[in-house]
């Protein structure tokens, strides 16, 4: 094919006379396919050196490939390998790393606590809402994300967790029946009981209500709420990722695939009929003086968590952020917990050095569990923190991001500007060899030896 024709059409000063001149002749040999592929490459050679050179976090050190976009790290993420490839990096670049043009990866705490007062990143967490509401785990706004930890914090502290131990015990009882039903013949999935176990206390102590999750498996039955905590993460993920009319076709695939869609559906179902019931109660007793009702709904010695968000003052919540937030309950303590105490259990099937010194602690400090302070338990405090620390359940980023009121954020001598995505990796940090030595060893000890260095 010949260019000529348009390639006369520029001939206008004498320097693109003398360069056209020059590549005519090649020219002739292209074909116009050939032509827009130098011409694709040429531009992204020249859009991943902008990136590279030009760009304000050129300095950090980092992979190129991964500095020149979120490809990389969005590859690495589909495969389940980014805590592992942020890793590595680490072990290449050293502590800061550009893990993409606009994000940096931090692996050691004193860097991280810089940057855990910043608001979430929206494009991490903006996924994670419930039926169209940010829970509070999500809500990238700083003062709306302190206002509902204000209202949540209390129900979870120490000292009110001990009020709703009495009606957790019976959560336990049902595990341990089921258990001896199995009779050590039957395999048991531990990470499906353990679910079951976790939504029971969940509602128990969040809507005040006995699903009974754990006695429905024990006849075989799974419960919904299990499934649905499970699925929701990963759901709202491919929903944020597929074109709407996909995501849509994959609820006609399978009863078991509509679930999966469902589970955002499932999840706000449960504490939203209890709020109705709830403000039913609430409305009737408004109606009547029946002063012996009213007493029973406000002078509860232990509310679950909805009454709490229904009573918090002085600026009432709405009444789909106090759905939102029981929701949110079930999303992050079901799955969190189950699988913790899943790897727990795991480790002490195959350590009996560990689970005999952990049964003389309980053996020799527990007469009554009812009256069980766990903190004169040190053993097991050891034995949890390092299930936690091997195992966490959160491993990799959580995205921070720098606000624009940050004067001049500088970590290690780099300068981060505003807008960056930020965060520290847990999965490195519990495996820093100069804080945990043998960091892939499993041994509470380490945590009984008061390093100060561990404990930060
Ligand atoms: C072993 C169990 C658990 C682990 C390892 C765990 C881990 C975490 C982590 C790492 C975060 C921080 C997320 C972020 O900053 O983006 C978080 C936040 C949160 N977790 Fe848990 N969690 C556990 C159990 C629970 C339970 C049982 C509940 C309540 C039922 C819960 C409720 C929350 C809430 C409400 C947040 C959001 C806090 C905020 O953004 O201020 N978690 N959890």
């Amino acid at each position: 094919m010949n260019f000529a024709g348009g390639v006369g059409a520029i001939r206008a000063s004498p320097l693109t006379t003398m360069d056209l001149s020059r590549i005519t002749p090649l020219l002739e040999y292209l074909s116009p396919a050939q032509l827009v592929a130098g011409s694709a490459v040429v531009l992204i050679f020249a859009f991943a050196m902008r990136r590279l050179v030009f760009s304000s976090l050129a300095a950090v050190p980092g992979p190129w490939y991964a500095s020149i976009s979120g490809f990389y790290l969005a590859v690495q993420k589909l495969r389940l390998r980014q805590g592992r490839a942020i890793d590595s990096m680490f072990a290449t670049h050293g502590p800061v790393v550009r893990i993409a043009n606009d994000t940096i990866a931090l692996r050691d705490i004193s860097d991280a606590k810089l940057v855990y007062g910043f608001p979430k990143n929206e494009g991490m967490y903006s996924a994670y809402t419930i039926m169209g509401n940010h829970q509070g785990f999500s809500t990238p706004d700083l003062k709306e994300h302190n206002r509902r930890r204000k209202a949540l914090l209390p129900h979870w502290l120490p000292a009110n967790l001990a009020l709703h131990r009495q009606r957790f015990f019976g959560c336990i009882a049902a595990l341990v029946e089921h258990l001896k039903s199995a009779n050590g013949k039957e395999p048991v999935d531990c990470l499906v009981v353990m679910k079951h176990v976790m939504v029971d206390v969940t509602a128990l102590s969040v809507i005040d209500v006995n699903v009974n999750a754990m006695e429905g498996l024990r006849h075989g039955h799974v419960h919904r709420l299990s499934d649905a905590a499970s699925d929701y993460p990963k759901a709202m993920t491919l929903r944020n990722v597929l074109p709407g009319v996909v995501w849509r076709t994959l609820a006609m695939c399978s009863p078991r695939w509509y679930r999966f869609w469902n589970a955002e559906k499932i999840i706000w179902d449960v504490p939203a009929e209890k709020f109705r019931e709830l403000r039913a109660l609430e409305a009737n007793t408004a109606h009547s003086d029946d002063a012996a009702l009213e007493t029973a709904i406000k002078s509860e010695s232990h509310p679950c968590l909805m009454q709490r968000l229904i009573d918090f003052s002085p600026t009432p919540l709405p009444d789909e952020t106090i759905i939102t937030e029981c929701a949110a309950n079930f999303v992050a303590g079901v799955e969190t917990s189950a699988t913790t105490t899943s790897f727990g259990l795991w480790e002490l099937s195959r350590r009996p050095d560990v689970l005999s010194r952990l049964r003389e602690e309980l053996q020799l400090h527990v007469v009554d569990m009812s009256s069980l302070d766990v903190d004169s338990l040190p053993y097991l405090d050891a034995f949890v923190k390092e299930v936690l620390r091997l195992y966490a359940v959160v491993p990799s980023l959580l995205l921070r991001t720098v606000p624009s009121d940050v004067d001049k954020l500088s970590i290690r001598g780099y300068a981060i500007p505003a807008g960056t995505a930020i965060g520290a990796q847990a999965w490195s940090i519990h495996r820093n060899a100069a804080v945990f030595p043998d960091p892939d060893y499993f041994e509470p000890e380490r945590w009984l030896k008061d390093d100060p260095a561990q404990k930060v």
